[in-house]
């Protein structure tokens, strides 16, 4: 049984996505450990409802260090589904190879500083891209430079919104996760 603690800050969707994962065993053998959430987020109480332990630990420069104290040391895998805060060199370090991020479009374009939600969805469209898509990838100290582990993309529509991209990227990333997740823990 492999041990996945997930990071979140928000409504949490993949995090729903990648419990019913474990539970139907599509993402076999292995279980959420561990839910933290860096501000209160809607994430938190999806955990709860699945008896899936879960803790805050508010944004800020103590972050790193407490969640350092706090994942388990035999922890196979640190998922970020939507978390907004950056982790510290050391944390990254100590589970190097293990933290995978989502990135709602595709990297190595729109990723970096500032390029979250719909910032990312609002360049793409500025750009004139003719396709975006998601990303899973290693998370490294750089942020938004590991290693890609999957991408999937699709043609961005004549009339395409921020909130309409926001909508297809969710359903690849629905896709492509629990995909990833099954690749980074060798199934
Ligand atoms: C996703 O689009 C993900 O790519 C980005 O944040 C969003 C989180 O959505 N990092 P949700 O909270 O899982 O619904």
């Amino acid at each position: 049984m492999k041990n996945i603690v997930v990071l979140v800050s928000g409504s949490g969707t993949n995090l729903q996505r990648i419990i019913d994962c474990t539970e139907s065993g599509e993402i076999p053998d292995a279980k959420i450990a561990l839910v933290v959430a860096d501000r209160e987020c809607f994430g938190l109480q999806r955990a709860e409802k699945h008896g899936i332990p879960s803790h805050l630990i508010r944004k800020g420069k103590e972050f790193s260090s407490k969640l350092t104290q706090l994942v388990p040391a035999d922890t196979d895998l640190v998922v970020l589904a939507g978390f907004l805060s950056i982790l510290n060199t050391d944390f990254c370090e100590k589970f190097s190879g293990k933290i995978i991020n989502i990135h709602p479009a595709l990297l190595p374009k729109f990723g970096g500083k500032g390029m979250w939600g719909n910032h990312v969805h609002e360049a793409v469209l500025n750009a004139g891209e003719t396709e975006s898509g998601a990303t899973v990838h290693l998370v490294t100290a750089g942020i938004d430079e590991g290693d890609i582990i999957l991408q999937k993309s699709f043609a961005v529509s004549e009339d395409e919104t921020p909130e309409s991209l926001a909508e297809k990227v969710h359903s690849i990333e629905y896709e492509i996760f629990p995909k990833a997740i099954n690749k980074v823990l060798g199934r």
